[in-house]
């Protein structure tokens, strides 16, 4: 069974540095000093290992976004205060049957109950086809497409606490500003 657990960072670290050394990692993560240095700085509320039966096999992440960030690679209309999630499972023997989709799902539920945000957003290479398989079995939408310099095309995907119908009413259209479907990017420097 996949299942979360609390990070406690002077114990976790070693194994979560020796994880983000590893290719299959590293290649979506990029520099593991990087990812590292983020897992220091993450606070206990926003984070957790991804275990199956108690054994941790990975990790996710999440931090508030950063308009100006967004902006910058032409990502436009997020709300204020939507949270960015990361995540890698660790154990190359765990992946491809279902941990990386069911953890998702599990930290949707955790942070829509505990934070609340308008939206959580997960971006990813468009060569990433596992990553994009599993955010959209743990229902997220491709929302929009984007250039991000070096990382090259990459996708945005967006998941509300509730996912949206298409329909729209006078009684429920007070929520169109979390509807991710409204989501523009501007025109991106490479022409998107
Ligand atoms: C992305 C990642 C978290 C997905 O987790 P996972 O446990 O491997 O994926 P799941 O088993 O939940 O797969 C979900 C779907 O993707 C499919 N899938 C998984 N790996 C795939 C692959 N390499 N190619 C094509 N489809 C794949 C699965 O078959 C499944 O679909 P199905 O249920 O219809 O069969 C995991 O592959 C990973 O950690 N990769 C390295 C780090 C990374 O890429 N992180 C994300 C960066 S944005």
């Amino acid at each position: 069974m996949i299942h979360l657990l609390p990070v406690t960072q002077a114990q976790h670290r070693p194994r979560v540095a020796g994880w983000l050394a590893m290719g299959h990692v590293s290649r979506w993560w990029g520099d593991s000093s990087v990812g590292l240095a983020q897992f220091d700085d993450t606070p206990e509320t926003h984070h957790a290992l991804i275990a199956r039966d108690n054994r941790p096999i990975g990790y996710v992440r999440w931090e508030r976004v950063d308009l100006d960030d967004l902006a910058s690679v032409g990502l436009m209309g997020i709300p204020e205060g939507s949270l960015d999630m990361d995540i890698f499972i660790g154990d190359p023997d765990a992946l491809g049957c279902g941990p990386g989709s069911t953890a998702l799902s599990l930290a949707f539920d955790r942070v829509f109950n505990r934070i609340d945000p308008p939206l959580i957003m997960l971006c990813t290479s468009a060569q990433n086809i596992a990553a994009q398989a599993a955010f959209e079995k743990s229902g997220c939408q491709r929302t929009a497409h984007f250039d991000d310099g070096p990382n090259g095309s990459c996708w945005l995907y967006a998941r509300q606490s509730v996912v949206p119908t298409r329909v729209t009413t006078p009684s429920n259209a007070h929520h169109d500003n979390r509807d991710p479907l409204l989501l523009r990017p501007a025109a991106s420097r490479h022409g998107y």
